[in-house]
């Protein structure tokens, strides 16, 4: 039988700014107005502000603030409310009443299409409420203020959000790059010691994969950086979100339509953690184990020298990371559990399994097949140095 066929092309350019400032409510910074009104510098913006309860908890002032600026820039900006604060953590990921309950909020102020919704807050608070905003009247603006290192460094300055749903880590989730994203590094003066380390996690993957000279650089400041001090701290951050920005801009997959995730180095085995510990490790301390099983699998297999995977341990440890955790023994029908984080992650993915190993340091590899004999002599070897 005969078919026609049109082939229709289409390509939406995205483009956002990424601000670094202080004091991103004090009325006299400008960054935070200019974010939202890039586009229509002359008319008034709506905006609403959701809150981690982490965040507001630390800084209770945060809604006064929030509302002084908006009425010192009046002739710009509508606060439309007070702030809606959301449980921080990645409960408000797991539980869905928290995502109905901002879908329902944007409802009730009447939110449109060209509104823009500012939250503040951790990685899990910007991918649930981002996911929120995303799905609502097909997306509303958002502003993101993270407040982590984490969220500073990688998931802030990206384009996904998402929640976990049926015990899948971002089961629910969609592409939906930012408005704008401005990173305030006062916020991490209230983060506590085990988030900024774990944040740390996400800034080693992605020099491990990409940048030689920034491992090198993490190596010699191991010390500082294990103390959190704050100049180091946020060195180690924007440069881990200048790679995760050039990832995004260059790799020509921003929205990671193939199967390959060459920034996931390391999650195949972190997000199973994550659920088989019931988020009791967070993200970036799962990926701290997750890169350590795969940076010895590697060594094993011969993808690189045992020395490279030496160095990944040993700056780990470094910076505080505990790299084995007892749910790598949970067992379901005799089979380690942790294994069946390479199926969800290939069903994740797409397509034909993509794991990427180290090659050396700073160089990735991509791999589609693993040998269980060696992941699990991976894991013994960290038990036995644990
Ligand atoms: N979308 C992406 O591309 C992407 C990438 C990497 C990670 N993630 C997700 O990010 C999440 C982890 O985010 P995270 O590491 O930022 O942790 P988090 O959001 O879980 O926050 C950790 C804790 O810190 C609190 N908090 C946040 N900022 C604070 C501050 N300034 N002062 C005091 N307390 C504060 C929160 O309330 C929470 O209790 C995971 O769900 C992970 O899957 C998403
Ligand atoms: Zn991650």
């Amino acid at each position: 039988l005969e078919f026609r066929r049109a082939l229709q092309q289409i390509s939406v350019p995205f483009d956002y700014p990424v601000y670094g400032t202080r004091a991103v409510f004090d009325p006299s910074n400008l960054a935070l107005v200019e974010a939202i009104s890039r586009r229509e510098p002359a008319r008034r913006h709506r905006l609403a502000l959701v809150i981690d309860a982490g965040v507001r908890d630390a800084w209770p002032s945060l809604g006064v603030a929030a509302r002084r600026y908006a009425e010192a820039h009046a002739a710009r900006l509508e606060l439309t409310a007070e702030p809606l604060v959301v449980a921080g953590g990645e409960l408000c990921k797991n539980e869905p009443a928290h995502l109905a309950n901002v879908q329902r909020w944007l409802h009730e102020l009447g939110m449109d299409r060209q509104s823009s919704v500012v939250i503040v807050g951790g990685g899990a608070v910007l991918d649930m409420a981002g996911f929120a905003a995303a799905t609502t009247h097909r997306g509303v603006r958002v502003v993101r203020i993270p407040t982590t290192v984490l969220a500073q460094g990688d998931s802030g300055v990206g384009v996904k959000n998402g929640v976990n749903a049926f015990g899948k880590k971002n089961f629910l989730g969609t592409f939906a790059p930012p408005f704008a994203v401005i990173n305030d590094f006062d916020f991490l003066e209230t983060l506590s010691h085990r988030d900024k380390i774990a944040g740390m996690a996400e800034a080693v993957k992605v020099a491990l994969v990409r940048d030689r000279g920034f491992f090198a650089w993490i190596v010699e400041n191991v010390g500082p950086l294990s103390r959190a001090e704050p100049l180091p701290l946020e060195e180690i951050i924007e440069r881990c979100a200048e790679l995760h920005l050039l990832h995004i801009r260059t790799s020509g997959d921003p929205f990671e339509l193939g199967s390959a995730r060459p920034l996931d180095f390391g999650h195949w085995a972190a997000h199973k953690l994550e659920s088989l510990t019931d988020h009791r490790l967070r993200h970036g301390e799962s990926v701290a184990i997750g890169m350590a099983i795969d940076s010895l699998y590697s060594a094993r297999t011969g993808t690189c020298a045992a020395s490279v995977a030496e160095s990944v341990i040993d700056a780990l440890r470094g910076l505080g990371f505990r790299l084995f955790d007892d749910a790598l023994r949970h067992r379901s029908r005799g089979r380690l559990e942790v294994l069946s984080g390479l199926d969800e992650f290939r069903e994740h993915l797409g397509g034909e399994l993509t794991v990427t190993l180290l090659a050396d340091v700073g160089r990735g590899i991509e791999v589609h097949e693993m040998q269980e004999e060696a992941i699990l002599w991976a894991i013994d070897e960290l038990e036995r140095r644990a």
